[in-house]
């Protein structure tokens, strides 16, 4: 009976982390973040997977970023061109910043 109760955590939690990192991917195309960034090339904005090593690296906290709470450490020169786009995501809410950091991060 453990054994199954255990089962059926670990069944859970896996699909709540799927919903949320596809919920991430779904919030990040809808506001258009694609058109600056892609997954592996620098174009007019950096990559997500550079995004995603600097804020490893620096240990960062993405989530502060996204909600307008921590300035920009990939790229600060350039962080008025991205100030635009911050401004739409404070109708989102905790979790949804989360699901689209969480994307971010999983490049
Ligand atoms: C018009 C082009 C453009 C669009 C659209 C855009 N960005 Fe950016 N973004 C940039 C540029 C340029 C930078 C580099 C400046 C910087 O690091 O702040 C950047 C940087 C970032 C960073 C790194 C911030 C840091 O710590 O330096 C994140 C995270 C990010 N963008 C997420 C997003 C998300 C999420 C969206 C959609 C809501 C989005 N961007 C839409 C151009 C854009």
């Amino acid at each position: 009976m453990k054994k199954l109760a255990v089962m059926v955590i670990a069944t859970v939690a896996v699909s709540v982390s799927t919903v949320l990192a596809s919920e991430g991917e779904k919030i990040f195309k809808s506001k258009g973040c694609g058109t600056c960034h892609k997954p592996n090339v620098n174009t007019v904005g950096p990559s997500l997977k550079h995004i995603a090593e600097v804020y490893k690296q620096k240990n960062g906290d993405l989530v502060a970023y996204l909600k307008g709470q921590a300035d920009a450490i990939v790229d600060p020169k350039k962080a008025a061109m991205m100030k635009n786009y911050l401004r739409p995501l404070k109708s989102l809410s905790d979790e949804q910043i989360k699901a689209l950091a969480d994307y971010i991060l999983s490049h």
